[in-house]
């Protein structure tokens, strides 16, 4: 086990009905004029947007409303909300959406007081302060609603990129995880697998050192399975949902990745590369594809460990039969598996890899050079 720090710093409010306290939260930090940053207007057909804005009123709060962030949140789109939050003395941010609508909250919060937020992105600037974030999470996926992280989208340039610091935790974070009820099913999907591979992104550079992190990281991913499995069939289950959405906070807010000084994040790169290139892709479809492709290149530099994964997660003899379980899973949840599925072919697969080592080689267990991303993107084909 390696040494580690424990720290989340981000209030987590979770369960029915608990979107209403929010105006209390505010009220008691002294703010009293917000930006609420929504999607695409999911939050005025569920209940959210009204929950959310009559809590506020009632503690005469004064809200702007910036409506329109994409899924791959775009860097245009946050700048036009730095101009806002700075032409109107504008205090915090409120998220009400899913990772798009927090990753773009947290990339605006520390753009506020910043030459150029995609100098940020570009390691060319450091963030000075942060405004406070809160968030209203819509749809278990990102952990974004707990963590420090954002990835944002520069279209001109067609670069993905990551960025994190602890400034750009949230203050707190509400999840009533009956207002999931109403996500399309793609996007529940989309959710359990993004958070499936959070946990196997820490899991898979782990050992017998962290052994209880290890056996709690598989028990997660069982219970990610069970849950959707629920869901496929009850959308409206509410135990289940709950359960679904507290999975998916710990796959990505410290806990999955206890004893390990950072977690592997090759498919994940892998991934923002594909949506930077095709961002009609969805993050979840992207790793549906590309982590069982990243198994298969990998299973044979711990061949004992991986084994294991396929016996214990998938309930496999063999490192190939727990490939097979889990492709077939996400396949019987309707998600594409392979890059032929969207449309991506052979010919296509060099500028991916292209565009992923403009930011960096990723990966731990092995740190991929252009022929490994080549060799990951032609298994997944
Ligand atoms: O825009 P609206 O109308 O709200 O619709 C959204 C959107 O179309 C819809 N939706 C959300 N909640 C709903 C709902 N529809 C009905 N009922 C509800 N309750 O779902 C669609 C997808 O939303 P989005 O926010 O894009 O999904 P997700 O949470 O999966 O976020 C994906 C983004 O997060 C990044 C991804 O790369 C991607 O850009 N990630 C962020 C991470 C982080 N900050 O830690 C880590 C992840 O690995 C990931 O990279
Ligand atoms: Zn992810």
């Amino acid at each position: 086990m390696e040494n580690f720090v424990y720290a989340n710093p981000t209030k987590l409010v979770f369960g029915k009905n608990v979107i209403s306290q929010i105006g209390d939260e505010l009220k008691s930090a002294n703010i009293s004029k917000v930006l609420m940053l929504a999607g695409g207007g999911s939050i005025k057909k569920n209940g959210v947007y009204d929950e959310f804005t009559n809590s506020l009123k009632s503690r005469s709060i004064d809200i702007f409303e910036l409506w329109g962030v994409r899924p791959n949140p775009a860097l245009e789109h946050a700048e036009e909300a730095i101009d806002i939050i700075r032409k109107n003395g504008i205090q915090a941010i409120v998220a009400v959406g899913g990772g798009s609508v927090i990753d773009e909250a947290k990339a605006i919060s520390i753009g506020v007081d910043a030459e150029s937020l995609w100098a940020i992105y570009e390691r060319r600037e450091a963030p000075k302060s942060a405004l406070p974030i809160y968030t209203i999470l819509t749809i278990s996926a990102t952990g974004s609603e707990m963590n420090s992280g954002a990835v944002l989208t520069n279209y001109k340039e067609q670069k993905k990129w990551p960025y994190g610091c602890p400034l750009m935790y949230p203050k707190v974070s509400y999840i009533d995880p009956s207002k999931q009820y109403s996500l399309p099913w793609n996007q529940t999907v989309n959710g359990a697998i993004d958070a499936i591979s959070h946990i196997m992104e820490n899991y898979f550079v782990m050992g017998a050192a962290q052994e209880t992190v290890v056996s709690y990281n598989e028990s997660l991913m069982r219970s990610m399975v069970k849950h959707t499995n629920v869901l496929q069939k009850e959308p409206e289950n509410y135990d289940a949902r709950a359960n679904f959405a507290w999975i998916a906070t710990m796959a990505l807010n410290g806990y999955s990745g206890i004893g390990v000084n950072g977690g592997d994040w090759a498919t994940h790169m892998i991934e923002h590369g594909i949506s930077a290139l095709y961002p009609h892709v969805a993050h979840g479809e992207g790793l549906a594809i590309i982590f069982p492709a990243w198994i298969d290149y990998m299973k044979d530099s711990k061949p004992e460990f991986f084994t294991a994964w396929a016996k214990n997660v998938w309930n496999k003899d063999s490192v190939a039969d727990g490939i097979e379980a889990m492709r077939a899973q996400y396949k019987a949840w309707g998600s594409p598996t392979r890059l032929s599925d969207i449309n991506i072919k052979k010919e296509n697969l060099e500028a991916i890899a292209d565009n992923i080592l403009e930011l960096s080689r990723p990966g731990k267990l092995k740190s991929f050079d252009k022929a490994d991303i080549m060799n990951i993107l032609n298994l997944a084909l």
